[in-house]
């Protein structure tokens, strides 16, 4: 019996004036999977990312989530970005309660709906260990602090799909590791559907059960990959040949989708030439 995707793309294409940043992507999302998209610079993951997400119109195509067309952004989909972007005026536990705010003002706010959020707030405070700031604001944190509020802010709603862009880019490697297996605790925990971007192949293998990789110009699906590495991931997986492997075949792939093979023979030419001066 087969059941429907979580999320199912069709047929995807996006353009910006004369580029296109998306070429007829196809791509289903099983629930609770945990997807990571690499490849290279421009090659659209954020552009996906964004469509997913509802910040994008796309030029042709089919998005759905649970079999509903995606038109805009949904309480059901949430967006971690790289820059942290919290409110620098609000604490730790007011930028985390702030999503479900804006959304219960809308609403008829009981109680009981209070209460249950501030209970949630609280919660992620404790799994994120940030209880200890909840009253500080965000330029008292370090970076590894701050996107641990935002992805406690983006996971306050209950989101069903995270999309997560590049999330901890910016933080050094020893920070990111520990980011890691918390997100993967987090997905185990919310049984959420998790599409990850990233530039580091290690962390989309490491995070990822399927690594699905593009090409630019035009942005497109060139492979998707299976991790060859059981759900429940350890840091000492990363030594395994299998890992290794993979890593070095995804790399090579990135490689040579990326159209820098120009760049490297000129900067070959210039270094035997010995000067800028290439005329022959
Ligand atoms: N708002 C925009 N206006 C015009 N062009 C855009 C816009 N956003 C993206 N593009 C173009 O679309 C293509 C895909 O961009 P996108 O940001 O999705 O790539 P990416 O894979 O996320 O790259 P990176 O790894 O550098 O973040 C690029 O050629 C980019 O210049
Ligand atoms: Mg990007």
């Amino acid at each position: 019996m087969s059941t429907s995707p979580k999320i199912r793309v069709q047929g995807l294409w996006k353009h910006f004036g004369t580029t296109v940043a998306l070429q007829d992507v196809n791509l289903d999302i099983e629930e609770n999977a945990f997807v990571t998209l690499v490849g290279a610079s421009g090659c659209g993951k954020s552009t996906l990312l964004r469509t997913l997400a509802g910040l994008e119109h796309r030029s042709a195509g089919t998005l759905l989530c649970d079999g509903q067309p995606i038109e805009g952004p949904g309480a059901d989909r949430a967006m971690v970005f790289q820059h942290y972007s919290l409110y620098p005026w609000l604490t730790v536990l007011e930028n985390i309660r702030f999503s479900r705010q804006l959304k219960v003002h809308t609403q008829d706010r009981t109680a009981a709906d209070v209460e249950a959020a501030a209970g949630r707030a609280d919660a992620l405070l404790r799994l994120m260990g940030l209880t200890h700031v909840a009253r500080h604001y965000p330029s008292q944190l370090s970076g590894g602090m701050q996107q641990r509020v935002a992805i406690a802010r983006a996971l306050m709603s209950r989101p069903q799909v995270l999309l997560m862009d590049e999330p901890f880019g910016a933080l050094d490697a020893q920070t990111r590791e520990v980011m890691h297996d918390l997100i993967l605790h987090v997905h185990r925990l919310e049984r959420s559907t998790i599409v990850f971007v990233t530039h580091d192949v290690e962390e989309a293998l490491y995070l990822g059960r399927q690594v699905v990789l593009m090409a630019p110009r035009p942005g497109r699906i060139d492979t998707v990959y299976q991790v060859p590495l059981p759900a429940e991931r350890q840091q000492d997986m990363k030594l395994a040949p299998a890992f290794n492997e993979l890593k070095r075949e995804v790399l090579a792939r990135i490689r040579a989708t990326s159209g820098m093979q120009t760049d490297f023979e000129l900067l070959a030419k210039l270094s035997q030439a010995g000067s800028l001066d290439l005329t022959e």
